[in-house]
């Protein structure tokens, strides 16, 4: 039976445990361009343990930014900087994967620390979000985006598989694509976010349209041996939580069809007001259902970050891999902490070298 601390091998990656970390944005980028702050918080990440590093949302296009310091991958000086981010990671030990995104109707929007709702249309900060429709997310996110023609969306799914391409030029080996939260993939598909009348809108084939074109495209150029997995909002917790589900493992079932190889099963996030059941592991048995049903590798994040419950979520096939997020940026050793707690043997083989060689034999100096 596989655990938390078991390996995991897709197409030709091999993890050495069952703990990813999920994309967290950091918004210290300028000009969409990583920087020496994104190589030491990546590197310290993956240096604590974990199997998977994944790089946070990084926008296919200037516009597709939520916030005007999120990273890009539309031109080749970003892919340049974003090469040794996961070359660091690599280094430090952990498999280098990279979310790629398109915020859509939520782009625009201030830092979490200054904000985080649209920044005013006059600022010289703002751009106009664009989106399936012009219907405003709300809340603190009012912008009404345009909605975008049809050659507006050849061209942002043509953004999509020219990062993907740099992407895999720059040294990653895990890919997501971002289809959920609201943002623009999430929204093509959500009859709340999307009411075109046109082949991209309206049955469920044409909101179904604009993701598997995107995956699609990037199949092309992303290479089969290595991991391509998309992330997607499966429910929204806005009472019709069934019809969606069921439509969702149907696109699902079809993303496997055209090369999909994992599903980070999420939340939609496409309305401001729903009745998300926030709890430790509230995902679990969501997950499990898209996994069965789907017939597909499936990880989550969203309240896993007691080790005990990332480790039954693996055990009890709810998960292939556990998303450990914010518990990484309070301890970025987690993965070493979690093997300690589980009782592994030998908790200290999940460092690299120089730090698992001591720490095996370090005991704590305690008061007494
Ligand atoms: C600071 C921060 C930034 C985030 N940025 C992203 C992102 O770029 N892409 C994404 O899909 N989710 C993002 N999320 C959601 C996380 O990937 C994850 O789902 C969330 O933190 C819940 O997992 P946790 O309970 O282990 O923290 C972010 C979360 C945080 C806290």
């Amino acid at each position: 039976m596989a655990d938390l601390f078991s390996t995991y091998q897709l197409k030709d990656i091999e993890l050495k445990n069952r703990i990813a970390i999920p994309p967290m944005c950091q918004y210290m980028a300028v000009d969409g361009l990583a920087n020496d702050w994104h190589k030491v918080h990546y590197a310290s990440l993956a240096r604590g343990g974990s199997g998977l590093v994944i790089v946070e949302a990084t926008a296919v296009s200037p516009e597709g930014r939520i916030t005007p310091h999120c990273l890009g991958l539309w031109n080749d000086d970003q892919a340049a900087q974003l090469r040794e981010v996961a070359a660091a990671i690599k280094a430090s030990g952990a498999i280098p994967g990279i979310q790629i995104a398109h915020a859509g109707r939520k782009a625009s929007a201030n830092i979490p620390w200054e904000g985080d709702d649209h920044i005013p249309a006059e600022n010289k900060e703002a751009w106009q979000p664009i989106a399936p429709s012009a219907i405003a997310f709300g809340g603190d996110l009012p912008r009404v985006p345009t909605e975008m023609t049809v050659a507006e969306i050849k061209r942002v799914q043509n953004d999509f598989v020219a990062a993907a391409q740099r992407a895999f030029d720059a040294g990653f080996e895990w890919l997501e694509l971002h289809m959920a939260h609201g943002y623009l993939g999430q929204s093509f598909f959500s009859p709340h976010s999307n009411t075109r009348t046109d082949e991209y809108g309206g049955s469920y084939e044409n909101r179904a349209r604009f993701s598997k074109e995107v995956l699609t495209g990037v199949r092309k150029v992303w290479p089969e041996s290595l991991p391509l997995t998309a992330r997607f909002g499966v429910l929204e917790y806005d009472g019709k939580d069934e019809e969606t589900l069921s439509e969702s493992i149907q696109l699902v079932k079809e993303w496997k069809q055209l090369g999909l190889d994992m599903l980070s099963v999420s939340v939609g996030f496409t309305i401001p007001q729903t009745n998300i059941p926030w709890g430790p592991a509230f995902l679990a048995p969501i997950a499990q259902r898209v996994r069965n049903e789907a017939n597909i590798a499936v990880s989550s994040a969203w309240g896993f970050g007691a080790p005990k419950l990332a480790d039954q979520a693996i055990r009890h096939e709810e998960l292939d891999l556990a998303m450990i997020g914010r518990a990484h940026l309070e301890n970025p050793n987690w993965s070493y902490q979690a093997a300690k707690e589980l009782g592994k043997e030998s908790p200290a083989w999940v460092l690299p070298p120089p730090y698992a060689h001591w720490l095996s034999r370090y005991k704590s100096p305690t008061a007494d």
